[in-house]
């Protein structure tokens, strides 16, 4: 039998990774890469080089994948995604079968942690379900950016005994639940933090996290919202891309 595993591999510093996850990549006989095309060089870069740390093995080979684009113009956000998820089944499924025979091992690398907002796991259930391959499917967790975000700001993403909710841009963009006073937002495309009422509320924001472009802004955001939305375009503009996350925190909560 093959085995398939996840491997998180942190969010942009080659020390955000775990042991298990350089005893998974030592042992891999094939690692999958997939290119997000020119913009995002830098992250495909990345994956290399901890590809180039971690890979012990002489044999293990680095195939490297073009991801299929998602339908960004589509009107129905779900649709899309399963449409982009069920193109990149094929082309895994192609990937394990092709690179990957009996009793060996291949592993994908997931940015950051890949139980969180990471499609990886989603598309190797769907290249199981197709039933034409077959693997034992294993997961390595890494450093999430929100993770990273609460060390690099030095604070705690709960406060004692309270929840904190994990959310999207998107989604934030329609308002905080009203019960949630620490709010972590990813995949902001820009305008969530922005549009939102900041009254009452602490924005802790990192953006290129663990890397040597970090940026860090915190503050009421009241008084810092204006200055990271510059500092994101600014950014973006100079790197061609920006990823970048937030603690939001109701100041007065009880
Ligand atoms: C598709 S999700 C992947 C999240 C990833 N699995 C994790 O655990 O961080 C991408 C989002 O993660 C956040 N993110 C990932 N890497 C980041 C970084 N280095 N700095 C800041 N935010 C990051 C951003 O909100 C970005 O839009």
């Amino acid at each position: 039998m093959r085995t398939v595993s996840i491997v998180g591999i942190g969010t942009g510093n080659p020390e955000h990774i775990t042991v298990q996850a350089i005893r998974v990549l030592g042992e891999a006989d094939a690692v999958f890469m997939m290119d997000k095309g020119e913009v995002t060089r830098d992250l495909l870069e990345y994956r290399q080089a901890i590809c180039d740390r971690y890979i012990t093995s002489p044999s293990c080979r680095i195939v490297t994948a073009a991801d299929p684009e998602r339908d960004r113009t589509a009107a129905a956000y779900r649709p899309a995604v399963a449409d982009w998820r069920a193109h990149r089944a094929e082309v895994y499924e192609r990937l394990i079968s092709a690179e990957l025979g009996d009793g060996q091992n291949g592993v994908f690398l997931a940015w950051g942690d890949p139980a969180i907002y990471d499609s990886t796991v989603h598309v190797l259930d769907e290249v199981l379900a197709r039933g034409s391959v077959s693997f034992d499917l294993c997961m390595v967790p890494g450093i999430s950016s929100i993770q990273a975000l609460a060390a690099q700001h030095k604070i705690s993403l709960t406060r004692t005994g309270r929840p904190v909710h994990l959310t999207t841009g998107r989604l934030a963009a329609q308002g905080l639940p009203g019960c949630a006073d620490d709010v972590a937002v990813m995949l902001d495309a820009g305008g969530a933090l922005a549009s939102l009422d900041g009254a009452g509320l602490d924005v802790y924001w990192g953006a290129y996290l663990g890397s040597a472009d970090e940026i860090l802004i915190s503050g009421p955001a009241g008084e810092v919202t204006q200055q990271i939305t510059a500092a994101r375009q600014a950014a973006r503009e100079q790197r061609g891309w920006i990823m970048d996350t937030y603690l939001l925190r109701r100041r007065d909560s009880t």
